[in-house]
């Protein structure tokens, strides 16, 4: 780790007022980034701000809303002068039951917030990091980009499509000096899981060969090395920081 590595840099972070992406708004201002917090939730987002030491901006973004995601953007370039790394994490969970009894709602609702939304992310904040030249977007995927998971088809779908969508952009964007990954978190212990009863988490905390569930703080340090420099010939690629799960 380097406290400077993002130094008179500028990160959003979607869905940082919980969780995961709380974890990367801390990472990053702690390594030097002017922060843009941003979540649905404008008070959980404030909070975080707060917290935060560096300059940093709170702005309530529905990730699953173009425009919404467009004025993030431009509330960063306006007050920071510019974008040098996007954390595209904002998720939800949606309903658990089995694919022929998912709502059309509930498969829309999960589709439009975790897989729309990180391309409506992306559509906004490519133009700005092209722009500077440089950049870097981590997408937050999850194990369940590569793998299945049963009553979870509109999450396993979107989180697939985060994980092409990914590869896709890294192509296009390369000779642009952006870099575009995507990571892929087991089973994580935040708020999004807790409505599990303690017998499901004990069962999920099992599927990981390192026999418990990871920690916001682990996956942030990954997408810490991916979106420094550090990480400069890293590009396209999905990382698990899974505990084993996939290996087995
Ligand atoms: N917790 C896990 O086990 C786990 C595992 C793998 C991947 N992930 C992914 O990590 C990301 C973060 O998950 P988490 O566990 O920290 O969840 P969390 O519920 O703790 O935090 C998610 C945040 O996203 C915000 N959000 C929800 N809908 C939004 C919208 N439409 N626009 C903007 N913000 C919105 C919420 O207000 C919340 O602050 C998600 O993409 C999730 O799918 C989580």
């Amino acid at each position: 780790m380097n406290s400077s590595d993002f130094a008179d840099r500028t990160a959003i972070v979607t869905g940082a007022g919980s969780g995961i992406g709380e974890a990367c708004a801390l990472m990053l201002a702690e390594r030097g980034a002017n922060v843009v917090v941003a979540d649905v939730n404008g008070d959980a987002a404030k909070v975080v701000a707060d917290k935060l030491g560096t300059p940093t901006l709170s702005v309530v973004v529905d990730v699953s809303d173009p425009t919404s995601c467009q004025n993030m953007v431009d509330v960063a370039v306006r007050e920071f002068g510019g974008v040098d790394v996007a954390v595209n994490n904002a998720g939800i969970a949606g309903e658990q039951v089995p694919t022929a009894e998912v709502t059309v709602d509930g498969w829309r609702k999960v589709i439009s917030v975790n897989l729309d939304g990180v391309f409506y992310c992306m559509k906004s904040e490519l133009p700005a990091l092209v722009e500077r030249g440089a950049g870097v977007i981590v997408n937050m995927a999850s194990i369940l980009g590569s793998v299945g998971f049963q009553n979870a088809a509109a999450y396993v779908s979107a989180k697939h499509g985060v994980v092409g969508l990914t590869q896709a952009a890294a192509l296009e964007y390369a000779a642009s000096g952006v870099r575009v990954v995507a990571v892929g978190p087991g089973f994580i212990d935040t708020p999004l899981l807790a409505a599990a009863p303690a017998e499901v988490l004990a069962g999920l905390s099992s599927l990981h060969p390192l026999g418990r569930l990871g920690t916001s703080e682990e996956v942030a340090e990954l997408v810490g090395f991916l979106a420094s420099d550090r990480a400069s010939n890293i590009t396209g690629s999905y990382h698990l920081v899974d505990g084993g799960y996939v290996a087995r």
